[in-house]
């Protein structure tokens, strides 16, 4: 069931269904999220069963502010604080050393826990009544609301409520904030390290977290050479964000080439949807009649915002082959191409 995010009852509703151990659906300015209390673990199971996901993979872990930070992570490195002061609340996930006893089923059994603090005001309102108690024992306090992205596991993270609803059914309690701002996930840095690791890129980024905390962002694979373990991380994962279609990444003289070559010759029959859709910033000239064509704005944040919604409405669409045009190669479309990079990769698990 929807309820309208903004509407006081529906918060008051969020806030029961998280302290009696239920799940619900609810907005973040990146992406929608399936909540539950974190420190409940059989709450947390529901997360696992509900998304199909393994239940060793790690949630994150929303709070209202910087001051619940301590009930989670047991140290906070200076770098770490000064990333939490420039974009809190905001798209920035920091994984942190795990205070022992707290939400061991939400960090997936890991020594460590990833925290954010999501600016969108339906969240911020849900984690702070979640926060307000009347003292009685009945109530208790939850200090944070464990959310990975509300959709089956390895699918399209969802930027409506509608999308959350199509992924995860209509018993689900859904909080509906609007469509995201952001459209895709937190940019995720780990803070476990002696220096901060880039885990997913995202809204937040390279450049923009290693002016703010002073030094040098790693890169995960700068990273991972000199690592034993690798931190486990489903949105790491190569086919990640898979939608149903196959998806191609294409350099716009390729996609003109590919689109000339089927010329007039691609006609609509009656009744029979088009096989192939067309996502590109570039103006291509296009003759083949029995295309859908997407335009991709200009802009990197424009394009993030829509991505995840355009791959959704392809899908329905019921086209077998996504041609995307391969983004920028430059800082402010690294998330975007994160994402349609593992879009195009081969499922390995979904
Ligand atoms: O924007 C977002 O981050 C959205 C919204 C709902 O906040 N959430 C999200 O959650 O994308 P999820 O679970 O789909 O992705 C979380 C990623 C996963 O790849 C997970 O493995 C990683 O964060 N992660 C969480 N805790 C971790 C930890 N302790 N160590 C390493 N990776 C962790
Ligand atoms: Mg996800």
């Amino acid at each position: 069931m929807i309820l309208d995010g903004h509407a006081e009852q529906s918060i008051t509703a969020g806030v029961q269904c998280i302290r009696s151990g239920e799940l619900l659906g609810l907005p973040t300015e990146t992406v929608y999220g399936l909540g539950a209390d974190a420190d409940n673990a059989d709450a947390i199971s529901r997360i696992f069963v509900a998304k199909g996901r393994p239940a060793d993979h790690p949630l994150i872990v929303h709070v209202l502010d910087a001051a619940s930070v301590t009930h989670f992570a047991a140290t906070v490195p200076d770098f770490a604080d000064r990333l939490i002061k420039a974009f809190w609340p905001g798209p920035l996930t920091l994984i942190l050393p795990r205070r022992q006893g707290v939400a061991a089923a939400a960090a997936g059994g890991q020594d460590s826990i990833g925290l954010r603090c999501p600016s969108h005001p339906v969240a911020q309102a849900l984690l702070k009544a979640c926060r307000q108690t009347d003292g009685s024992a009945a109530q208790s306090l939850v200090w944070g609301i464990a959310a990975p992205s509300a959709n089956q596991f390895g699918r399209v993270s969802p930027t409506t409520a509608q999308h959350v609803q199509s992924e995860l059914g209509d018993d689900l309690l859904i909080l509906d904030g609007g469509p995201c701002a952001v459209g895709i996930e937190s940019t995720i840095i780990d803070c476990t390290r002696s220096v901060p690791v880039l885990l997913r890129p995202g809204a937040v980024t390279r450049e923009q977290a290693q002016t703010a905390c002073g030094q040098k962002v790693f890169l995960r694979n700068e990273w991972i050479a000199a690592e034993a373990t690798e931190p486990r991380a489903s949105g790491t994962l190569a086919s990640h964000y898979a939608p149903h279609a196959k998806v191609r990444l294409m350099e716009a003289g390729e996609m003109q080439i590919a689109i000339d070559l089927l010329g007039e010759g691609l006609q609509a029959a009656s009744g029979v949807a088009p096989a192939i859709a067309v996502y590109s910033r570039t103006d291509l000239k296009i003759r083949a009649r029995h295309l859908l064509i997407r335009r991709m704005p200009q802009d990197a944040a424009q394009t993030a915002q829509q991505l995840f919604a355009v791959l959704r409405e392809l899908d329905q669409q019921g086209v077998k082959l996504i041609w995307i045009e391969t983004p920028p190669d430059s800082p402010q479309w690294d998330a975007v191409r994160d994402r349609v990079q593992r879009a195009a990769a081969d499922p390995v698990n979904s």
